[in-house]
């Protein structure tokens, strides 16, 4: 991959082609001592809060990177080529618990520049990020009933905003 650093006022990104697309890779943990995992997101946003570049992703507690998100101060958001749809499916299907999955995924993970959490080899995008705020989804908040209904667990998100540090991405992410 020929990734260069971005500079944030020369990011660009297609929100809905990426997020709805076949997802981003979300990781936390720490490189340099081999504990992080990662799995794919749908949902998340990216903008500007309390005057801040950050991401926004949101992670229901059952699953197992939820436990890193929680121990761990940074996270990178990274996204792939297409050919890597499988990669991503797979790393959205299986948890970290249950083994390698990526390595499975044919994955290498890579040191980040300013963060703990790892990016990849083959990301096209690479977004480090560390934790600024979360919020746990209300019920009582949604105002559309189909809201609720992507709930039937009651196991409702929990968002996480990390302020963007460093963008490492291809020319198309630039503008
Ligand atoms: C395309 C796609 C998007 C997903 N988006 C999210 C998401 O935004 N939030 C979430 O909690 N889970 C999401 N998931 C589910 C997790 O990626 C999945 O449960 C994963 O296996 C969790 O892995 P872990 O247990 O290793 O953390 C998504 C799965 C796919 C396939």
């Amino acid at each position: 991959m020929t990734r260069k650093q971005i500079s944030i006022d020369t990011f660009t990104f297609k929100p809905m082609a990426n997020w709805d697309g076949q997802g981003l890779l979300l990781t936390s943990g720490d490189w340099k001592t081999g504990h992080f995992n990662a799995m794919t997101v749908g949902w998340g946003s990216l903008g500007v809060m309390w005057g801040l570049p950050f991401v926004q992703v949101v992670v229901r507690p059952v699953r197992y990177t939820y436990q890193f998100m929680e121990k761990y101060d940074t996270f990178t958001v990274c996204a792939f080529p297409e050919a890597y749809a499988p990669a991503l499916d797979l790393l959205g299907n299986k948890s970290g618990r249950d083994g390698d999955k990526i390595s499975e995924a044919g994955l290498t993970p890579i040191a980040s520049t300013r963060v703990a959490a790892p990016g990849y080899a083959q990301a096209v995008l690479i977004l480090e990020c560390r934790k600024i705020y979360w919020n746990d989804m209300e019920k009582a908040n949604f105002l559309d009933p189909r809201l609720e209904k992507k709930y039937p667990g009651k196991d409702y998100h929990r968002m996480y905003y990390g302020e963007v540090l460093s963008i490492f991405g291809e020319d198309l992410y630039q503008a």
